[in-house]
């Protein structure tokens, strides 16, 4: 059972603004994407910068809403329509599906107390449930010791910590309202790599204590397999590839996925090793694109004349593993 599924969601953005916007120049961010997270999943969404992974979250938690699609939400035997939430419904769905943003040095006020950012967006609906603030107080102290903390630390500011501890904070915060699924939007990629690995490990202690769901993006496919079940390797707004991360991790087979793992691997698109100072592969020249194509196409080491004029749809090589690629069979 799911707890969350989107279907054929989809965004995009006008990139003029007011007379000219009607002349439209748009940019397709999120592009007919479908995929489910199960109860106690945590379910990866992965891909290069711009690929359409924050818009996607965003639009789950409302922060954006979709141009079309749908998104449902399983919860204690009812199902929601998250696109027709409003107001007091929709701050209700927000406590139970969480987002935990990037930047914790943007995403906390530097000038209030660590007490104040746990607990100033959740104050309200837990006094009305006849929480006090002495055990919002004990309430938040717990849970700044299950992210590593201390309870002294709920009297400091934000600011007198390292990005690591701000980044506990923030994950502290989003626990407070004990959500079903928290969204971890590319949660350790502004940390040092040593201190990556500790916050991985605290959200694989948090799900496996809490037994919630994640949905977790990240730009780096290696990170991704290490904490979600399952993935979907996105391309410029669609879904290319989706399986288990130890099908994936095994054997990819999507070019993009597996471009994705040599990219890990510091081998380049050329297949040389990856330097960052040596110039950007030059592209041999590609047919006319007209009409669909294969967004991947450009990039693509086995793309044939049909790519640069079809657009491939989504096909099960075998249970829980889809690709988007007419050359699924010369992938494998
Ligand atoms: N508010 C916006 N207005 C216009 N374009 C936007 C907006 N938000 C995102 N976009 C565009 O939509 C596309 C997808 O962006 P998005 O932020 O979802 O990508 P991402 O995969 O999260 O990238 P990153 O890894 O850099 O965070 C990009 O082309 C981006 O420029
Ligand atoms: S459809 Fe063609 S261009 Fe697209 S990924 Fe497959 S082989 Fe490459
Ligand atoms: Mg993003």
């Amino acid at each position: 059972m799911s707890v969350l599924a989107v279907s054929n969601l989809t965004k995009r953005f006008n990139l003029e603004a007011g007379f000219f916007a009607r002349f439209g120049r748009f940019v397709n961010a999120v592009n007919d994407i479908s995929f489910s997270i199960g109860k106690k999943e945590a379910y990866g969404l992965v891909g290069e910068s711009g690929c359409g992974k924050t818009t996607t979250a965003r639009m789950l938690v409302r922060m954006y809403n979709a141009d079309s699609g749908e998104i449902l939400f399983h919860n204690n035997d009812t199902t929601i329509s998250v696109n027709d939430l409003k107001k007091e419904a929709l701050r209700q769905y927000r406590e139970k599906v969480r987002y935990v943003f990037q930047d914790p040095a943007r995403s906390l006020n530097p000038r209030m107390s660590v007490y104040e950012v746990l607990v100033s967006g959740c104050r309200k609906p837990l006094k009305q449930r006849g929480v006090s603030e002495k055990q919002l107080w004990e309430k938040a102290a717990a849970i700044l010791d299950e992210v590593g903390l201390q309870t002294a630390d709920l009297e400091k500011r934000s600011s007198e910590f390292s990005g690591g501890q701000r980044q506990r904070i923030s994950i502290a915060r989003s626990l407070l309202m004990e959500p079903e699924v928290l969204i971890c939007d590319e949660v350790v990629s502004a940390l040092d790599v040593s201190i990556q690995g500790q916050i991985l490990n605290l959200l694989l202690d948090i799900r496996e204590k809490r037994g919630m769901s994640f949905l977790f993006i990240a730009h780096d496919l290696k990170v991704a397999c290490y904490f979600c079940d399952r993935i979907g390797v996105m391309y410029r707004g669609e879904l290319m590839e989706e399986a288990p991360s130890a099908d994936l991790y095994r054997e990819a087979h999507h070019p993009y996925t597996k471009l994705l793992f040599s990219s890990a691997a510091g081998i380049s698109e050329s297949g040389s090793k990856a330097d960052s100072q040596s110039p950007a592969p030059v592209r041999p020249s590609v047919p006319e694109m007209k009409g669909e194509f294969c967004s991947f196409a450009p990039r693509c080491p086995a793309a044939t004349e049909r790519c640069f004029n079809e657009h491939p749809g989504l096909t099960q090589i075998k249970p829980g593993h889809t690709i988007r690629c007419f050359n699924f069979e010369l992938a494998q």
